[in-house]
Order: C-alpha cells, then sequence, then structure tokens
C-alpha cells in the first residue's frame, strides 16, 4: 500500500511517498527556519501562512521525486495533532481535499507517536521497548507495546528538553535553531567549564522524570555561580557543559527506566534525537538495542507519518471529513 504523509503541524512544510510503512520513496521537507530565524522562534501566523502557499508544491514534488502517478496513491496520512493549530489545519484541509477527490482512505495521526515511528521505516523492531520521544515540543520516556499502545513512564515537570536548548540559544545569540546550534559549539567546548545543577526528582511518581527550568535559569541567569574559573568563558565551553547537562539528566532517567523494566531495547525519535552527545551517550553499549532515526528523519517529516498512517490504514482505521485539528491531545496513558 502506497501512503501520502503530510506534515505541517510546526514550521516545516512537508510530504512524502512511503510504500507498506517501510520504503521511502521521496520525503520532501519545506523548512520555514530562515523565515523565523529574525524571530528567534516559530511565529504562528507566519508559518501557517507559508504551509499554505507551499503545501501544493510540496506534495507535487513528493509525488514526483517517488516517481510514481498520482493514481498509484492508495490512502493519505497526514499530522492532525498535536502543533499549531493554524498550520495542522493546513496540512488536516489539504490531505482531506486530496483525498475526497480521489475517493481515498485518509487518516489523521498524532505527531508524537510519528516521531516514534521514524526509526522503524529503517529496522525491524520487537515490542515493547522504551521509546526516548525528545523535541521542542516533547520530552517522554515511555514503554512502546504498540505503534499507538504507549505507556508515559517520565516526562519533563517543566520545558521540553528541546526548548531548553532554544531558549539558552536565543539568549546567548548561538544561532538558530538553538538545538543544532548548541550541537555545533559543543564540539570544541570543554563541558567542565560550568557545574549545572541536575535536579533529581528521584521519589515515587517522579522517577523517570525530568526537570529543565532549573538548568535554564542556572544557564541564563547564574552563569556566574556555575562557571569554574579555571576555564575560559566562551560560548563552545557553555553550550558543552549545558549539552551535558540537560542530556545526562535524561540519559540517567532513561538507564534508571531500562533497569527497572528489564526492557532492552531503545527506540529515539523527534528533533533531539539529532543531537551528537545524546547519541554518543547510548552508543556502544553491547546490553542494549538502540535504535536512532537517520539525521533527516529526526526532525520533523512526513515519512514517520506516512509509516504511522499505513499501519493505521491497514488495521482498518479511517477519519471522516469531519476530522479536525487538534492543538493538544489527551495525555498518553501513565504507568
Ligand atoms: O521534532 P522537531 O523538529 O519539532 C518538534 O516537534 O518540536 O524538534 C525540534 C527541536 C528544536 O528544539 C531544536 O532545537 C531541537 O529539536 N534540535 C536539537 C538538535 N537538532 C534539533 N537539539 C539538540 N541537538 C541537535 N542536534
Ligand atoms: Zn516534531
Amino acid at each position: 500500500m502506497t501512503i501520502l504523509g503530510i506534515e505541517s503541524s510546526c514550521d516545516e512544510c512537508a510530504a512524502a511517498i512511503v510504500a507498506d510503512g517501510r520504503r521511502v520513496a521521496s520525503n520532501v521537507v519545506a523548512t520555514q527556519i530562515a523565515r523565523h530565524a529574525a524571530f528567534d522562534g516559530v511565529v504562528p501566523e507566519i508559518a501557517s501562512r507559508l504551509h499554505t502557499e507551499w503545501i501544493q508544491d510540496v506534495v507535487s514534488k513528493a509525488i514526483a521525486d517517488a516517481g510514481i502517478a498520482e493514481g498509484a496513491i492508495d490512502g493519505v496520512a497526514v499530522t492532525a495533532r498535536p502543533g499549531l493549530a493554524g498550520s495542522l489545519l493546513v496540512g488536516v484541509s489539504f490531505a482531506k481535499a486530496f483525498a475526497w477527490s480521489r475517493g481515498l482512505p485518509f487518516i489523521g495521526v498524532n505527531h508524537v507517536l510519528a516521531h516514534l515511528y521514524a526509526p522503524l521505516l529503517d529496522d525491524e523492531v520487537e515490542y515493547p521497548f522504551i521509546g526516548l520521544i525528545v523535541s521542542g515540543g516533547h520530552t517522554l520516556i515511555c514503554r512502546a507495546d504498540g505503534f499507538d499502545d504507549v505507556t508515559v513512564l517520565g516526562t519533563t515537570i517543566d520545558d521540553a528538553i528541546g526548548e531548553a536548548f532554544d531558549k539558552v540559544a536565543k539568549h546567548y545569540g548561538l544561532g538558530y535553531p538553538g538545538g543544532s546550534a548548541i550541537d555545533r559549539l559543543a564540539r570544541a567546548g570543554d563541558a567542565a567549564a560550568c557545574d549545572f545543577p541536575r535536579p533529581n526528582l528521584y521519589k515515587g511518581e517522579h522517577r523517570y522524570d525530568v526537570s529543565y527550568s532549573g538548568l535554564k535559569t542556572a544557564a541564563i541567569r547564574q552563569l556566574d555561580q556555575f562557571w569554574n574559573p579555571a576555564y575560559e568563558r566562551n560560548d563552545a565551553n557553555l553550550a558543552a557543559a549545558f549539552e551535558r547537562a540537560a542530556v545526562d539528566m535524561l540519559v540517567s532517567r532513561l538507564l534508571r527506566a531500562l533497569d527497572d523494566t528489564g526492557i532492552r531495547t531503545v527506540v529515539a525519535g523527534g528533533g533531539v534525537a539529532a543531537n551528537t552527545y545524546l547519541r554518543s551517550r547510548l552508543a556502544g553499549r553491547a546490553e542494549l538495542r538502540v535504535l536512532f532515526p537517520p539525521l533527516s528523519l529526526c526532525g520533523d517529516n512526513a515519512a514517520m507519518v506516512a509509516g504511522l498512517g499505513y499501519r493505521m490504514l491497514e488495521r482498518g482505521d479511517r477519519d471522516g471529513l469531519q476530522l479536525n485539528a487538534s492543538p493538544r491531545v489527551a495525555a498518553f496513558k501513565r504507568s
């Protein structure tokens, strides 16, 4: 079954053609980064307007790149939740019109679950596994028993990890988007330059949770207090120290979840899954199988949407034209 996937939940206007939930025939991502850079963050109004202007061309290019006739498409999957309301609506409306006018089945998918599906486009994996979804809007450690059956073990009690990267980068003018700018700078820095606080929310229900607002405040407002005077005060050292504190906190919770559950497979997804230090922390552990998406599928893309959509359509799930975009979603079940 050949699925057209559409993704427009934030600032990437994306379309992809994926066959049987596995073979990515095309993956077009038109990024709006340059149009939001002047504001150091995504401006929702600009994002939705650009999606409206770009989506037709992006979808046409995905079909052309795949080298298929439009008539070869068997179904349409679109990110319907969560995300920016105006941006989501563009993709959802386009997908509905595309599917309706061609009599194709159509399904709205959850963006967070789609991120978790990205590594599965390339690899077979057995359930259950521990999912690590880390992006600008989400920080989740979960147990996955199926492609849409996840139980949240831990999350952030305040900022998402990518949001913390973005805010620190914005404050110090390190570059936009902040996560990749910090990652780049950190390669030349020494993480020992600051000893940032690492809250340990060890007790009871917070056993796998993280918190980034304290780290963000330490990096932005209390740098004098945490800077080790033996090190030069420069952007690279700051980036390396911040990155290490942010990622170590996450990895400690992930390892705790693996130990407690006995599960040995980790599947990561989301923009922060591109982070070099995070990847290195989980690499070379013989006892674990760790699947990261290729860099091209870490950030928002439509291949992951088409892949997850295929699984749902294959099971018989369908949405009707009454499907609406939802900026928020009901929380996943908690353990
Ligand atoms: O998945 P994504 O494209 O959009 C959301 O669903 O949020 O993730 C974007 C987030 C941003 O916060 C960005 O700064 C972060 O991913 N990011 C990174 C890296 N590349 C992107 N964070 C750390 N290291 C990176 N290499
Ligand atoms: Zn995303």
